[in-house]
């Protein structure tokens, strides 16, 4: 009896995961990011003339963020997401770049800003996280801003990541996190469904 459950709750994890990947991709999400998220996120923040934006996924913030800067870099570790991805931005001023935000491929001081939607729970340790921490900080130029976008520790979205990756970043270690990698003026405000992250080069 308990191997069924078991079975029935990786089952519905896979449907929950597959889930995440399609709503990601549907035109709502592309609403919601446009219209609620990122203005948002961005409040208060100067994104320069060179983004970065990390774990692009289907590219719901891309098109977006391109008419907020004179440049995006978009860095997406999926081959498939990144292929789609360059294929529909090819001919702006967005470029998709296949790649690690661990193991960034970019000259120091590159980007006048980065950004990082969803992306940081992705990846697979707190090791990795802070290694994303200084890569993030040695590609932006000195006053460059970094921000970013997650979503709280809980049931439901540790359901919908089972065959997925879900390392939840907590609000509060944040902050010291990001101050060891190099940032300062760290900041992190909650909200009904996640929380911001702000923090300065
Ligand atoms: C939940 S999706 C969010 C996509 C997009 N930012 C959005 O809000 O719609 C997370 C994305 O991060 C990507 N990702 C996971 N690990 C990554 C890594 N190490 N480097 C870059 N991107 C990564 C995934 O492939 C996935 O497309």
């Amino acid at each position: 009896m308990l191997a069924v459950e078991l079975r029935v709750f990786e089952v519905f994890g896979l449907l929950m995961n597959l889930y995440e990947t399609w709503f990601c991709g549907t035109r709502l999400w592309r609403w919601v990011t446009r219209r609620q998220l990122l203005p948002w996120v961005l409040q208060g923040s100067e994104l320069g003339e060179h983004l970065l934006e990390l774990g692009a996924g289907p590219g719901a913030a891309t098109e977006e963020l391109g008419r907020l800067t004179a440049r995006v870099t978009s860095l997406e570790y999926d081959h498939a997401f990144a292929a789609k991805l360059g294929a529909r931005v090819n001919g702006s001023n967005a470029t998709v770049i296949q790649g690690d935000a661990a193991a960034l491929p970019f000259a120091d001081g590159t980007f006048s800003s980065a950004i990082a939607i969803l992306m940081l729970h992705h990846l697979r340790s707190n090791e990795l996280q802070d290694r994303a921490f200084a890569e993030i900080w040695r590609v932006l130029r000195p006053s460059g801003a970094f921000l970013a976008f997650e979503i709280q520790d809980g049931w439901l979205h540790r359901v919908a990541h089972i065959r997925s990756t879900f390392v939840p970043v907590a609000p509060a270690p944040a902050l010291p996190r990001l101050t060891a990698a190099g940032f300062s003026n760290v900041t992190v405000d909650m909200k009904r469904g996640g929380f911001r992250i702000r923090a300065m080069r």
